[in-house]
């Protein structure tokens, strides 16, 4: 079964990108969100990424009313019902997206493939809310969606091999490089970035060097984008807590547990650049300053 048509529910980071994507690969694209308003918020995040590419001349004006044009938003879960695969990208809470998919589930058609986004939950776990878990895949995306060359394609023990390899293609139509992984907690990026923020944190800790100095030497020892502690700030702190956490409760090793810092942190709402404040404050967002703890 080729894949013709593209769900993907939920309209926020995430979910708008994988939209922008699918739509972007060409597969008319049905993104639903609970609200009017938060459609539209994610509507404009794409328009706006979109006009950017028609501004770098990487598009033209014409392709992006045709990009556009594929994108449909809406607060109706039947609007999906078409759809033959529908990637769910909603806040990372099991008993919600065992909801929705259990809801999707009853309103598919039996040849519909389910993927999850998420970054830490059991995708085993997710798709037992069906009665379809041999048709259930994970399909993590890295933010932001559009420019990170990557998804994860996972398969747990009940994936039908065939609609694996259909996900797996799927992922290469999105303009992405696919990578293999099993149902294991964090898959294969955050086994291994988790651990490594959690030293960078570590180190702050034990005085090992400055937020700015772990930074640059990651930067510019590593050759990586951005230091862990702007990384961190970038992902959330919140978001890395939460899924180390889940990596501590599943593993029991200390690379996954999370530092005190880190803790405090998240407890003082200092949850990284969208709250205006993280390892570094974002008051001025073009030149953030390391805080002092
Ligand atoms: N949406 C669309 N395009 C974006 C974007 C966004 N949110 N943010 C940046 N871009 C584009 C810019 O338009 C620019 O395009 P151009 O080069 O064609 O003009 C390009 O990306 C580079 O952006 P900037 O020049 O503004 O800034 P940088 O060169 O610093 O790049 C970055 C920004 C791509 C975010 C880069 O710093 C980077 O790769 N950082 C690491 C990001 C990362 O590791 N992501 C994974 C996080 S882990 C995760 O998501 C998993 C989860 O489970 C935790």
């Amino acid at each position: 079964m080729a894949i013709q048509k593209v769900g993907v529910v939920g309209c926020g980071l995430m979910g708008s990108g994988i939209a922008q994507v699918s739509a972007q690969a060409g597969f008319p694209t049905v993104v639903r969100e609970v609200s009017p308003e938060i459609v539209d918020k994610g509507l404009r995040s794409i328009d706006k990424n979109l006009a950017r590419l028609v501004e770098k001349a990487i598009i033209n004006e014409a392709q992006k009313n045709e990009i556009r044009g594929r994108l449909k938003g809406t607060t109706a879960l039947e609007d999906l019902k078409g759809c033959d695969v529908i990637v769910e990208a909603i806040i990372e809470q099991l008993p919600a997206k065992r909801e929705l998919f259990g809801a999707l589930d009853a309103l598919c058609p039996a040849s519909t493939i389910f993927a999850s986004n998420t970054s830490s939950l059991t995708i085993t776990e997710i798709a037992t809310a069906t009665k379809r878990p041999q048709r259930f895949v994970g399909l993590h995306f890295f933010n932001p969606v559009p420019v990170m060359k990557l998804v994860e394609v996972v398969r747990t023990i009940a994936t039908d091999p065939a609609v694996y390899e259909e996900m797996v293609a799927f992922g290469t139509k999105l303009g992405k490089t696919p990578v293999r992984a099993h149902d294991s907690t964090g898959f294969i990026v955050n086994r291994l970035l988790v651990p490594y923020l959690l030293d960078a944190i570590r180190a702050l800790e034990e005085g090992v060097g400055s937020i700015e100095d772990i930074d640059n030497s990651m930067k510019l020892g590593c050759g990586h984008p951005m230091g862990p502690l702007t990384l961190l700030d970038f992902v959330g702190l919140d978001t890395t807590y939460y899924i180390a956490n889940i990596m501590f409760d599943e593993f029991r090793e200390r690379r996954f547990a999370s530092p005190p810092l880190l803790k405090r942190m998240v407890l003082a709402g200092w949850n990284g650049r969208k709250a205006g404040r993280g390892f570094y404050d974002y008051s001025d967002p073009q030149k953030p300053k390391a805080m002092k703890f």
